[in-house]
């Protein structure tokens, strides 16, 4: 990388590695204001990282060397940012406080986007009011959602986040390839009473198809070809193959190609969304995310909390090189999160190849993981505390349960906090065997348990504290972590949006599948042959 800064940021990161994040603290009592957002319902606390005004400097100074600017103007304005797919990335348009114009291909968007919505929003309304009507004149009570990826981690995972705020109807969601996931949910599921919403932005998902195909199937062997448009509904942006499916045009809630998987749910991929818990919640939810946006583009880099994130990734990524980055939110509601997260980042800036076709020769692409807590305290933390590796985590918490009456909350809150500080500050050898001669330990049992009771702590981490989980504060946060996205792949210089490093094992999977049915089979590498061969003993 050429950038002037991200040498400058080489040589200050040589100069500064041997400092540990407390002596940070000792130099600077205000440390605490310096490094520390709020935002409406947000507090963003940072300063438990490897960092000081010094390196922030430089960091936003390379932001600003990247061209972050112009690139944040292009995004919202619908330039075609996407440039190997030729498209323009607007999820942000679908979310906007006041509906402003927006040009793509000399037409507004806006009209079309509220139009989708309205069509939206009243289906829901008829569906959860019971005046949408199953086959045999019965209300809806159950829907399923049939998608993969895009077209199914953000729809599940909102859906589960917000069940708070959900309505009567039950939400399953099926995905899997995997037939017995299909089959577990026609177990359930009544054929006079169940919706089922097909959701697939291509409609050529294997995956999807499938599903859609056994469930239909299945309908069939209990009503009649015309229950169909009574029962099945399709987001999509490929008419033709939804009607060849057999969904009436009507049943279809489009899409654009300017939606990608991963930044969907914000479209007519959230119906599942708005059915579950409403479209005045589903509303929210926009506007939360659209507050965020606006924050985004027009905060100063320095309290621009995307940036700072994103930036405090790279800094770690790319100088630290650690190897993997946590989310732990401290809520139950949001177990699946990072699951989610890791659609959104790892298929976005896991490349390899810079915007001119070059290999990079710096690592992309941050590999995330984790686990709601406390539950994740009782898994692997105690790789986080004591391990080899470093982990940069995220902590995410609200200081306002949703529900009263228990005393629950200061207890987790507790140890959202303290978790923080025990990586950052560690336990040192003093104060390790000070407490094991309070213990009433023996000399020798002492100097047994000494190194391995021994916390190295200066382990970083974010705090992200929000008021409370509702869908407009949610709203906000998966629009941060997009933006966040955004701008790493920004100074990284690379393409986000697109996703080729997932066509490849898809084309392999269509070749074995039809050597499956072969007699003679000799054109794989020996290891996939042999597999090949010994899976087929078991064919029926
Ligand atoms: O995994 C590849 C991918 O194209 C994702 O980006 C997308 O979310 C998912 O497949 C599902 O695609 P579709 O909505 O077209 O079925």
């Amino acid at each position: 990388m050429s950038l002037k800064s991200w040498k400058l940021l080489g040589s200050h990161f040589k100069k500064n590695a041997q400092k540990k994040i407390t002596d940070y603290f000792s130099e600077d009592p205000n440390r605490i204001k310096k490094f520390s957002l709020q935002w409406e319902s947000f507090y963003v606390d940072y300063s438990k990282n490897l960092l000081d005004k010094g390196t922030l400097d430089l960091l936003i100074t390379m932001a600003e060397e990247s061209g972050l600017y112009k690139a944040i103007d292009a995004y919202f304005q619908g330039g075609r940012i996407n440039e190997t797919e030729g498209r323009a990335v607007l999820h942000t348009a679908l979310r906007q406080i006041i509906p402003s114009t927006i040009m793509i291909d000399g037409e507004n968007i806006s009209p079309k986007i509220e139009e989708v919505k309205k069509q939206m929003f009243d289906f829901a309304d008829r569906v959860i009011s019971g005046k949408w009507k199953g086959h045999t004149g019965k209300s809806i009570t159950h829907v399923v959602n049939i998608g993969i990826g895009g077209s199914d981690l953000g729809p599940a995972m909102v859906t589960e986040a917000l069940e708070f705020y959900s309505n009567h109807l039950k939400l399953t969601f099926v995905s899997n390839l995997d037939g017995d996931h299909v089959e577990e949910v026609i177990k359930k599921i009544d054929s006079e009473t169940t919706l089922f919403v097909i959701v697939s932005k291509s409609f050529t998902t294997q995956e999807t198809i499938s599903n859609g195909k056994t469930i239909k199937n299945w309908f069939l062997n209990h009503a009649p070809e015309s229950a169909i448009s009574n029962h099945f509904i399709a987001v999509s942006a490929n008419l033709e193959k939804v009607t060849d499916f057999g969904i009436i045009t009507e049943n279809i809630f489009p899409i654009n190609d300017w939606v990608g998987g991963r930044f969907s749910l914000w479209s007519s991929v959230g119906l599942a969304i708005c059915l579950a818990i409403g479209p005045k919640n589903y509303e929210d939810l926009l506007q939360g995310a659209g507050k965020m946006d606006q924050h985004f583009r027009t905060a100063d880099f320095k309290e621009n909390i995307p940036v700072i994130l994103a930036l405090i990734t790279f800094w770690y990524n790319n100088f630290w090189k650690v190897e993997t980055e946590a989310i732990i939110p401290y809520s139950q509601y949001l177990r699946n999160l990072p699951a989610y997260l890791q659609q959104a980042f790892m298929e976005s800036n896991g490349k390899g190849v810079d915007r001119n076709g070059k290999p990079v020769n710096y690592e992309t692409g941050n590999i995330i993981w984790g686990a709601s807590g406390t539950n994740a305290q009782h898994a692997f933390f105690q790789l986080m505390h004591q391990g080899t590796r470093m982990i940069p985590a995220d902590f995410i918490g609200f200081a306002k349960p949703l529900y009263e009456g228990n005393d629950h909350q200061d207890k987790l809150m507790s140890n959202f906090f303290a978790q923080t500080q025990a990586l950052m500050q560690g336990k040192n050898i003093e104060n390790v065997r000070e407490d094991l001669i309070n213990q009433g330990k023996s000399r020798k049992e002492i100097e047994m348990l000494l190194p391995f009771k021994v916390f190295e702590g200066n382990r970083p981490s974010n705090t992200i504290l929000i008021e409370q989980l509702t869908p407009a504060n949610l709203g906000s946060l998966i629009s941060l972590y997009e933006h966040k996205i955004f701008v790493q792949g920004i100074i990284w210089n690379i393409f986000s949006y697109d996703q080729w490093g997932v066509e490849l094992g898809k084309q392999l999977a269509n070749n074995i599948l039809k050597d499956f049915d072969k007699k003679q089979i000799d054109h794989h590498d020996p290891s996939t042959q042999g597999l090949i061969e010994y899976y087929k003993k078991f064919r029926n």
